[in-house]
């Protein structure tokens, strides 16, 4: 039973479908995400990514398509959905003139806690999210960093199975945002399943087991973060010889061997594509047999923003024609 519950996805969406007017703003998303992880949903401006939550969410109708949280169908049974997730951006419901904690405990007591298990929870979280000096400030005096961690926290007074995050982090300054992260790498720690969507590859790559890369409406590629950086396929060599004589035979060498263009980058200095890892080892060994040595080697994976940036650039050029 209890095998058979961990295979249940935490989300299983299959061709979502959402048009606003004559714009297909979600395209045909398919998504998979297991229980217990990061889920990066990671895309431009305007992508989709809102819309694709929303509807998961149960905040929106999707006009095509079907989608389960933990097996529940969440256009047929959405007071089901509801009970077992969390999103954030809950603004538009906390009170500007109470304190953040009188907030906190009124959506604690909505949530079905009594009033003392209300005001521990509403303390707990003040804690968690460093805000117990601002506890007692009516909300209208927050910042917006302030503001972003007691969204949070109010997302958080009964910490749901599965949670969505839209953008937690957009616009907060580093502390706040690496504080954030701390805390959603706890909720996973403590049994969560995390959607997380973000237009910063860093922030993706960081804190993602998955990524789902959106633009146009729909999924681009997904995978681990590294099995996104290899299907850009730019992952790069780079050789530091010992002696400037050697670098011109070096280069030769690389050339020859991995039978790509390479590049001096320095006096000393080659990089090259790497296509093929395996030929790294018949490099290595001819470099040596040839007399040249090396100070240095090392393999740089591509970044996430030149994945983003290879994979997005394709898809716009066959637009194009
Ligand atoms: N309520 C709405 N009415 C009309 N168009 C919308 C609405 N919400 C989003 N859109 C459009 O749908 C597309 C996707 O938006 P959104 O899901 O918010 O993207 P993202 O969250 O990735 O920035 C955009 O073109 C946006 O203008
Ligand atoms: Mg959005």
């Amino acid at each position: 039973m209890n095998q058979e519950k961990s295979r249940v996805l935490a989300v299983e969406a299959h061709g979502l479908v959402k048009v606003f007017g004559d714009n297909r703003a979600v395209d045909g998303v398919d998504l998979s995400v297991p229980q217990g992880v990061i889920y990066g949903v990671l895309g431009p401006n305007g992508a989709g990514k809102s819309t694709v939550i929303n509807m998961l969410a149960t905040l929106l109708n999707a006009d095509g398509g079907s989608a389960k949280i933990f097996g529940h169908d969440v256009f047929a049974n959405p007071q089901v959905v509801r009970q077992l997730i969390g999103v954030t951006g809950q603004s538009a419901t906390v009170d500007e003139l109470l304190s953040a904690t009188e907030n906190l405990v009124i959506f604690g007591r909505l949530l079905g806690l009594n009033h003392a298990a209300a005001t521990k929870r509403a303390d707990e979280l003040l804690e968690e999210f460093d805000l117990q000096d601002a506890a007692r400030k009516p909300l209208g005096k927050f910042s917006g960093g302030m503001r972003r961690r007691l969204d949070l926290a109010a997302s958080l007074i009964v910490q749901p199975p599965l949670i969505f995050l839209d953008e937690p982090t957009t616009g907060l300054d580093p502390r706040t945002r690496n504080q954030l992260w701390e805390t959603i790498r706890r909720l996973v720690q403590t049994g969560s399943t995390i959607v997380l969507t973000t237009q910063y590859l860093e922030e993706a790559d960081q804190l993602a087991d998955r990524i789902a890369l959106i633009d146009h409406g729909r999924v681009i590629i997904e995978g681990t973060p590294d099995e996104l950086k290899a299907a850009a396929g730019v992952t790069t060599l780079h050789l530091g010889l010992k002696s400037e004589e050697d670098a011109d035979s070096a280069k030769e060498l690389v050339e020859k061997l991995l039978r790509v263009a390479a590049i001096k980058t320095g006096p000393t200095d080659i990089s090259a594509p790497m296509t093929d890892s395996d030929s790294i080892t018949d490099l290595l060994i001819s470099l040596r047999s040839s007399g040249l040595h090396l100070a240095e080697v090392s393999v740089q994976k591509p970044s996430l923003d030149e994945v983003f940036l290879a994979l997005t650039g394709a898809q716009n050029m066959e637009e194009g024609n």
